[in-house]
C-alpha cells in the first residue's frame, strides 16, 4: 500500500497504540504501527508523511529504555511524541526529563499558551487525559512550551514541524483529542485523506490480480464477517478461479447454511462447495464432554475435510484468509514478542498443513473498517454487523454430549432469543448474544402436567474485544418474552435463566 500517504506510529508498548492508529484512520489517513526501532531506510519506503511516537510503560531514563534509530529525527518528517514518546525526543535533543513530584493520572485542564496550528478549534482549559509518572524539567533548544496544567509546565511543546504532548489526545476523553490529531495531520502533515474504503477496493483488486493472475484461490467461508469479506473482495478481483469451501459441520445456528448460499451462490455467484459433514462431526464427538477434547476433535475434522475437498478441486495455489491488522500485531507484539496469531484466526493452522501460498487482503484493516469494507462490496447489513460466533460453534453451548436432538432444541432456543433482541431493536447494542443448553434438568408444570426438562440460559454481554465483558442489562420485559417464547415453543426446555456473571472472572462462552 506504498501508494498512500502513510503516517508510521512507532509502537514503545503503550496500551494505547493500536487506538492511535484507530484515530488516524478514522481521519482517512492510512497509518501503520511499527516497531519502535524500526529504520530510517525502512521508513524511507513507505511514503511516510508523519510520525507519532506512542507512549509506553519505561521510563527514557531507565537503563533499557526503548530508543528509536538514529537519524529519525533528521528525516524532515514532522513528528508527534506521545508522553513516553515526547520525553523520547526531549533527551534525544538535549532536554531533560525527569520524576514528576506531581504524578498525574486521568482528567487534567489544558491551558493554551500562545498560538499553533495544532491547537486549532481547541479551548484552552479543556480536558485531557493524563497517564505519567515522568514530566519534561528542560526544553531542548529551539522548542517553546505551548500549553501547560495546573501540575505540568510542559503539557505541551513545539519546534517547527515537532511536537511533543503529555497527555494522550487519542483516548475518548480528551475532549478536543480529535481536533488535535486532525490538525497534526492535515495541517502539519500535510496529508490529504486519501485512505478511502472506495480507494481501498480498488487498490485491493488490482493487488490481487496481479499477484493471483489465473491460478486458483480457495477460501473456508465460515459465514462470519471476516470471511464473508474475504470472499467477497476475492470474487471480485478473481472471480471463476475462486472456490469458496462451507463445511456445515452441525453445529452452526439455525439457518445458517441457507443464508451463506443466499449470499454467495445465489447473489454473488461465487463457487461454492457446501460439504454436509454434520453425520461425521457427531461421530467423532460422540461421548465427548470435555471442552478442550470437543475443540481439538472440530479443529482435526475441519482440516480432513477442507484437505479432501480442495483435492477434488485439482491444483490450487492459495487460501484466502480473514486475517486482520490487529492479529498481525499481536503476533508481533512488542511487549509480548513471541505470541502467536491466535489459531482461531488462522483455521486452525490450515496453511502449514496445505502448503499453499496466503492471500490475506484484510491484514491491513481494522474490523470496523473491515465492516464498512463488507458493505461496500454489498454485504448486509445484517452480515456485516453479526456478532461473533466460535469456530466450534453449537458444541460448546450444549454443555455435556453434544447429540442431534440437543443442538436442535438449543438451535430453536437460540433463535427464538435472537428475534426478539431484534423485535427490540437491542441487536446492535449488544456485543455478542446466544443461548447455552445446561445438562441439568428441573421440575417444572405446563397445564396439569408436571415436567422434567433442560434449563437454558441467556447470555448477552457487552465488550470491546472479547478480552473482558460485562452482562448486559436487558430491560426486564424483553427478558420476559424470550423465557416465555423458549419455554412455551421450543420442545424439551422448561426453564430459562439468564447469566449476569462479568469476564473476569467468568468467560463468555460457558465451556
Ligand atoms: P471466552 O469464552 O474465551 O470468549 O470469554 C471470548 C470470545 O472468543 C470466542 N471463542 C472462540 N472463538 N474458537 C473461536 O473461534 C473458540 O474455541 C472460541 N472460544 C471462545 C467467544 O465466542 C467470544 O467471542
Amino acid at each position: 500500500m506504498a501508494a498512500h500517504e502513510c503516517i508510521a506510529i512507532l509502537d514503545f508498548g503503550s496500551q494505547y497504540t493500536q487506538l492511535i492508529a484507530r484515530k488516524v484512520r478514522e481521519e482517512q489517513v492510512y497509518c501503520e504501527i511499527l516497531p519502535y526501532n524500526i529504520s530510517v531506510a525502512e521508513l524511507k519506503g513507505k511514503n511516510v508523511k508523519g510520525i507519532i511516537l506512542s507512549g509506553g510503560p519505561k521510563s527514557v531514563y531507565d537503563e533499557n529504555a526503548f530508543k528509536c534509530a538514529d537519524g529519525l529525527f533528521d528525516m524532515a518528517v514532522p513528528v508527534l511524541g506521545i508522553c513516553y514518546g515526547m520525553h523520547l525526543l526531549v533527551e534525544d535533543m538535549g532536554g531533560k526529563v525527569r520524576h514528576a513530584d506531581k504524578r498525574e493520572y486521568g482528567k487534567a485542564n489544558i491551558l493554551i499558551d500562545g498560538e499553533s496550528e495544532f491547537f486549532s478549534g481547541v479551548d484552552s482549559g479543556s480536558v485531557v487525559w493524563m497517564s505519567h509518572g515522568d514530566s519534561v524539567e528542560s526544553l531542548p533548544e529551539g522548542f517553546v512550551g505551548i500549553a501547560h496544567t495546573d501540575d505540568t509546565s510542559y503539557a505541551a511543546i513545539q519546534h517547527g514541524d515537532v511536537f511533543g504532548v503529555q497527555f494522550h489526545p487519542e483516548v475518548a476523553h480528551s475532549q478536543f483529542g480529535k481536533a488535535m490529531i486532525h490538525n497534526f495531520l492535515f495541517k502539519i502533515c500535510g496529508v490529504h485523506g486519501d485512505w478511502t474504503m472506495k480507494s481501498f477496493v480498488e487498490h485491493a483488486i488490482s493487488e490481487i490480480k496481479s499477484r493471483v493472475g489465473d491460478r486458483k484461490v480457495i477460501c473456508a467461508l465460515s459465514g462470519g464477517v471476516d470471511s464473508s469479506v474475504t470472499a467477497a473482495l476475492l470474487q471480485r478481483a478473481v472471480g471463476e478461479n475462486l472456490t469458496c469451501i462451507f463445511v456445515n459441520n452441525g453445529l452452526l445456528r439455525l439457518g445458517e447454511e441457507n443464508g451463506v448460499r443466499d449470499t454467495f451462490e445465489n447473489s454473488f455467484k461465487v463457487n461454492l462447495d457446501v460439504v454436509k459433514a454434520e453425520d461425521r462431526f457427531l461421530e467423532k464427538l460422540k461421548g465427548v464432554t470435555d471442552p478442550e477434547e470437543k475443540r481439538k476433535i472440530i479443529g482435526h475434522e475441519f482440516i480432513a475435510i477442507f484437505e479432501e475437498e480442495s483435492q477434488k478441486l485439482g491444483h490450487v495455489d492459495y487460501l484466502a484468509q480473514g486475517t486482520l491488522y490487529p492479529d498481525i500485531i499481536e503476533s508481533q507484539s512488542l511487549t509480548n514478542p513471541s505470541a502467536k496469531i491466535k489459531s482461531h484466526h488462522n483455521v486452525g493452522g490450515l496453511p502449514e498443513v496445505m502448503k499453499l501460498d496466503l492471500v490475506e487482503p484484510l491484514k491491513e484493516l481494522f474490523k470496523d473498517e473491515v465492516r464498512v469494507l463488507g458493505e461496500e462490496l454489498g454485504l448486509s447489513h445484517e452480515m456485516v454487523y453479526r456478532h461473533p460466533f466460535p469456530g466450534p460453534g453449537l458444541a460448546i453451548r450444549v454443555l455435556g454430549e453434544v447429540t442431534h436432538e440437543r443442538l436442535e432444541t438449543l438451535r430453536q432456543a437460540d433463535a427464538i432469543a435472537i428475534e426478539e433482541i431484534r423485535k427490540a431493536n437491542l441487536y446492535d447494542s449488544i456485543w455478542q448474544a446466544f443461548v447455552v443448553l445446561l445438562p441439568v434438568k428441573t421440575v417444572g408444570v405446563m397445564g396439569d402436567d408436571r415436567t422434567y426438562e433442560n434449563v437454558a440460559a441467556l447470555r448477552c454481554v457487552n465488550s470491546t474485544d472479547g478480552m473482558t465483558a460485562d452482562w448486559f442489562p436487558f430491560p426486564h420485559d424483553v427478558l420476559a418474552k424470550i423465557a416465555n417464547r423458549v419455554i412455551n415453543e421450543v420442545r424439551g426446555v422448561n426453564r430459562m435463566v439468564y447469566d449476569i456473571t462479568s469476564k473476569p472472572p467468568g468467560t463468555i462462552e460457558w465451556e
